[in-house]
C-alpha cells in the first residue's frame, strides 16, 4: 500500500523488523539501556539539551500533557490557532479551567507574529502561548522562529504543537528557546503511533511547579524521575519504543540537514505536480509545508469517491480534509520515511483517477 497519509506515516523495513522483538521487563537493564540511547538521540534531533519525555500516549496526549503540567484554571493564555489543530489546543487548554484568548487566521493563512506581539501588547496577564508550528489540516508552516522571539521578548511561556514538523523541518528548540515542544511518533518519527515526545525547558519546569491543574498520568515530575533510570512511571508501549531507538538511528545516521532538504525536494515535487494537474492548493505559497499538502479537489468531482478509487483500485492512501473544509479538501503526507518517487507514484494515481472523473463530469469541467 502506498500510505500517503500526514500520520500515520509508513516505517523502514528495519523498524517493522524491531517492532516483531520478543518483550522485556520494562524495568530491566536492557530496557533501561534503550530508553537512555532512545532519549540522547532524541535530545540531538530535537536540538536540546534540556529534558526529553517519552510519554505514551498519542499526539494529543501530549498537548493534553502540556496543558496539565503548565497551567493552571483561570490562567490568562493565548491560543493562536491557523486550523484544525490549533483549535484542538485551545479546547485542550479550556477543558482544564484555563481562560483562554484565541487569535484565529484563516485556514490557510499562517500566524503574523505582530498580531501576537500586539495581543500579548494590550493583555500582560497572558501569560502561556499556545502555538502550532505546523497545521497538518492546512499544509501550513508557521514561521515559529519569528514567533517564539515574539512570545519570549514579552516574557511568555511558549508551548509549541510540533507533531508534524519537528524531525521534518527545522525547529530549534533551545536556540529559539521554545517551553514545551510535543510532538508524536506516527509522523516523522518512522514509528507506528502510542507515543509522544515532549521536550521541557528550565522556564517550563518552573511553571511546572507552579501548576495546580490536577494530573497523574501525565506529570512530568513523575516522568522525568524515570528518565534518569532509564525508565518510565507506567507500563510503556515497549514495541513503540523498540520501533523508536531503530528509526531515531536511522535518522541520526541521515543527518538533520539531509532529512530536511529531502522533505523540501519531495514538498516541492508535490505541490509543482498538483498544480499541474490544475489543482488548488490551500496554503498561502509563502509558508506552504514541507510535510503535508492540501489542495482543492476539482469542481463537480467528487472528493470521497476519488479518495475511494485511488484506495481501492491503485492501492493509494490520502486523506481527506478536516473540519468545515472535510468534504473539499484532500491531503497527502509526505513526511518521515518517503521520496520522490512515493509521492509521484501517488500522484501518478491520481491524475489517471481525475482524469476519468473529469471526464464523467464533462458539464462541468
Ligand atoms: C498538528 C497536529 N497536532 C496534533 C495532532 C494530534 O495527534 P494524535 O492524532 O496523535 O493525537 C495531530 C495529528 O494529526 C497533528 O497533525
Amino acid at each position: 500500500m502506498n500510505l500517503r497519509t500526514p500520520g500515520p506515516t509508513p516505517l523502514p523495513e528495519p523498524v517493522r523488523q524491531a517492532l516483531a522483538r520478543d518483550m522485556v521487563n520494562h524495568r530491566g537493564p536492557e530496557f533501561a539501556a534503550l530508553m537512555r540511547e532512545t532519549v540522547q538521540i532524541l535530545k540531538e534531533l530535537f536540538r536540546t539539551q534540556h529534558d526529553l519525555l517519552i510519554l505514551t500516549g498519542s499526539g494529543t496526549g501530549g498537548l493534553e500533557a502540556a496543558a496539565v503540567n503548565m497551567l493552571s484554571p483561570g490562567d490568562k493564555v493565548l491560543a493562536v490557532s491557523i486550523g484544525y489543530f490549533g483549535d484542538r489546543f485551545a479546547r485542550i487548554a479550556e477543558a482544564f479551567g484555563a481562560q483562554v484568548r484565541r487569535l484565529s487566521f484563516p485556514w490557510g493563512q499562517a500566524a503574523d507574529p505582530e498580531q501576537v506581539r500586539a495581543a500579548l501588547a494590550e493583555d500582560p496577564d497572558l501569560g502561556v502561548v499556545l502555538v502550532t508550528h505546523n497545521d497538518t489540516s492546512t499544509g501550513v508552516t508557521n514561521d515559529l522562529e519569528a514567533l517564539t522571539r515574539v512570545v519570549k521578548g514579552a516574557g511568555r511561556l511558549l508551548l509549541v504543537d510540533a507533531v508534524s514538523s519537528i524531525g521534518s523541518v527545522p525547529l530549534e528548540t533551545d536556540a529559539w528557546g521554545c517551553d514545551v515542544v510535543i510532538t508524536g511518533s506516527q509522523k516523522s518519527w518512522m514509528t507506528p503511533p502510542g507515543l509522544a515526545l515532549v521536550s521541557v525547558s528550565p522556564a517550563a519546569w518552573e511553571a511546572h511547579r507552579r501548576a495546580r491543574t490536577p494530573r497523574f498520568y501525565w506529570d512530568f515530575t513523575a516522568h522525568a524521575k524515570q528518565v534518569e533510570r532509564g525508565s518510565t512511571p507506567w507500563t510503556p508501549a515497549v514495541s513503540a519504543i523498540y520501533g523508536l531507538n531503530v528509526a531515531v538511528k536511522l535518522m541520526q545516521a541521515e543527518g538533520l540537514e539531509a532529512i530536511f532538504a529531502r522533505h523540501r525536494r519531495v514538498a516541492d515535487y508535490a505541490r509543482g505536480r498538483l498544480r499541474e494537474l490544475g489543482l488548488r492548493l490551500l496554503a498561502d505559497e509563502r509558508h506552504a509545508s514541507n510535510t503535508v499538502t492540501a489542495f482543492f479537489a476539482p469542481e463537480g468531482v467528487d472528493q470521497k469517491r476519488v479518495l475511494r478509487r485511488l484506495r481501492e483500485e491503485r492501492d493509494v492512501v490520502l486523506a481527506g480534509g478536516q473540519g468545515h473544509l472535510e468534504a473539499t479538501l484532500m491531503r497527502i503526507g509526505h513526511m518521515g520515511y518517503v521520496d520522490v518517487p512515493a509521492v509521484k507514484a501517488a500522484l501518478d494515481a491520481l491524475a489517471d483517477v481525475l482524469a476519468q472523473e473529469r471526464a464523467a463530469a464533462p458539464a462541468v469541467r
